[in-house]
């Protein structure tokens, strides 16, 4: 089979043309940069094919030059810097191979064009122009892997690029916390090297729940020392699936299992499930011996944005969710996005919630992208569509991007760490009063769209921010309005009981925009509990 085509996008100014030049040189394959193509083709330059016949005619050579390339495979392509921004030409080459955006600061790409001054008329105006223009595309660029060439030659641009090759779809993210630093890595196919990328070279047992050990155990591969002992398989250690299993009992018994199993302090416990699994073998790998080493593998999109980043672990009491538990840091994070293949969709969407609250927190990028994105998918896509899977890929990374920069600056959550809560004073009431009945992720929508009326009650944002929040949320599947059987001032009275209250007072994450988020612990209950009413009406929308 013919090798995939590698494409490069970006800004001009990115030096897509030179280092997709060098690229090909490096990786002996054939060079195409669509611009000159269509150049070549048109037999006048694209200035000319602008005046004489306008925008849209040169936009439509572009699509069938992207319709063409598709078809074919085995080389470099550069593409003109708004062509990938076509959703149908991304579709087309994206399907081909992988697709890499050139980064510039607006100072490197006025430096870099300034000798084709006058060619280039999006450039009059400067750093500030570009850097208004970089900002419009930023939600557009981000779906793509990005690839800085700030202060670096094309050489060593396309060397990067060749090294990620080799590496295949995978992105690092480090996390930094008091005693030490561990990766996250985001990516395709990470399972079957989780032993080698940790770095696991003692005895090691996975534990899983019953829903996803049937689905990907089997992947995770055994390491060549464990081979040469002839020993057959790493021991894997299965719960039942689902948060009513997140207790004591479950504890005790896998501290039975490791023990019968003779895992030591040298051991090494790999989580591989959703939070549930990661919460359960975190706190283990916390206890266990006085702890051992763990490694978290997250096979939901609310484990992987959420709660396999920052380190807290822990189990619920019959008395309430999560109390008891003890802050470890896992070696590694590896986050498979194939596992999310066979996630149901329901569980799918409830984890888009925590990720419209990292936009919300504190990633404008983000959040536009969940305005131009359709999020609203049936996982199983992730399977056959590479294209989608590096958008999740992306979105994933810059999500966590956003908790780890909270939890960075505030380990054990004395403070910052607090607005990770966003809308979760809300949810956990509204998923108390129901009973459970209500998924984690949908009360958190709710709660999201309960803490942006709050805001807008407060005068804290402007008035519309509650609108958009519930229509990005509906867009992606998400409820957003409590349903009438949850009685407001039962929501109230629950929000008392949460365990993040400060001396007796509710604390409320608030916000004055998106991407900037801050705590208020003295909002009168009135306030709260016209947002609560705000968010208990039939919706515009006829949501109910
Ligand atoms: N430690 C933290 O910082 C933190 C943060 C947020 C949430 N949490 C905890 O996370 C838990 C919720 O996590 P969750 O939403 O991942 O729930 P979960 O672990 O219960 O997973 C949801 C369901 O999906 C199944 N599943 C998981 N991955 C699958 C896959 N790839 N294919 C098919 N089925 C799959 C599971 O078996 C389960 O039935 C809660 O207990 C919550 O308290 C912890
Ligand atoms: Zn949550």
């Amino acid at each position: 089979m013919a090798a995939e085509n590698v494409i490069l996008t970006g800004f001009m100014g990115t030096g897509k043309t030179t280092t997709g030049r060098r690229l090909a040189e490096r990786l002996g394959r054939e060079f195409v940069d669509t611009d000159e193509l269509i150049v070549a083709r048109a037999g006048r330059s694209i200035a000319d094919i602008f005046r004489e016949e306008g925008e849209s005619r040169f936009r439509e050579l572009e699509a069938q030059v992207a319709a063409e390339l598709a078809g074919r495979r085995g080389l470099v392509i550069a593409t003109g810097g708004r062509l990938m921004l076509d959703p149908d030409n991304a579709a087309a080459l994206g399907a081909t191979g992988p697709v890499f955006c050139l980064t510039a600061s607006p100072a490197d790409i006025v430096a870099r064009v300034s000798a084709d001054e006058g060619k280039r008329p999006l450039l009059a105006g400067g750093e500030e122009r570009v850097a208004f223009l970089l900002q419009q595309r930023a939600a557009a660029y981000a779906r793509f892997r990005a690839i800085d060439t700030g202060g670096k030659m094309a050489a060593a641009v396309a060397d990067e690029i060749v090294a990620a090759l080799a590496l295949g779809p995978r992105e690092t993210i480090s996390v930094r916390h008091p005693s030490d630093s561990y990766d996250v890595v985001v990516g395709e196919n990470l399972l079957p090297d989780v032993c080698a990328l940790a770095g696991i070279d003692g005895p090691m047992v996975v534990i899983t729940d019953s829903e996803v050990g049937p689905l990907h155990a089997a992947r995770i591969q055994k390491p060549s020392f464990l081979e040469k002992l002839g020993f057959s398989g790493i021991p894997t250690l299965t719960m039942p699936a689902g948060e009513p299993h997140k207790n004591l009992d479950i504890v005790r018994d896998l501290y039975d299992q490791l023990l019968a199993a003779g895992v030591g302090r040298d051991g090494t416990i790999i989580a591989l499930g959703g939070g549930v699994v990661g919460d359960v073998a975190g706190f283990v790998a916390a206890t266990y011996l006085r702890g051992i080493d763990f490694v978290l593998c997250p096979t939901t999109l609310l484990a992987m944005v959420d709660a396999s980043i920052g380190g807290k672990t822990g189990i619920d009491l019959p008395q309430g969710k999560n109390l008891v538990g003890a802050f470890k840091q896992p070696r590694l994070v590896l986050a498979d996005v194939m596992t999310l293949a066979t996630l149901p969709t329901a569980e799918f969407t409830a984890g888009l919630a925590e990720v419209v609250k990292h936009g919300l927190i504190a990633d404008p990028v983000l959040w536009q992208r969940l305005l131009l994105e359709d999020w609203r998918i049936d996982p199983r896509r992730l399977a056959e569509d590479r294209l989608l899977r590096g958008d999740l890929a992306t979105l994933i990374t810059r999500a966590i991007r956003v908790k780890r920069d909270v939890v960075e600056e505030d380990p054990f959550e004395t403070g910052r760490r607090a607005v990770l809560n966003l809308g979760h004073t809300f949810g956990h009431a509204i998923e108390q009063v129901s009973g459970y009945a209500i998924r984690h992720g949908e009360a958190v929508a709710m709660g999201l769209a309960a803490a942006a009326h709050l805001s807008a009650t407060l005068e804290e944002c402007r008035p519309s921010l509650p609108l958009l929040v519930e229509v990005i949320l509906n867009d992606l599947g998400l409820p957003t309005r409590i349903p009438p059987a949850l009685d407001p001032a039962a929501l109230y009275a629950a929000m008392g009981s949460d365990k993040k209250k400060r001396a007796g007072r509710l604390r409320f994450v608030l916000l004055h925009d998106v991407g900037d988020v801050f705590v208020r612990d003295d909002v009168p209950e009135v306030a709260v509990m016209a947002a609560l009413e705000a968010v208990s009406r039939t919706s515009i929308n006829n949501q109910q």
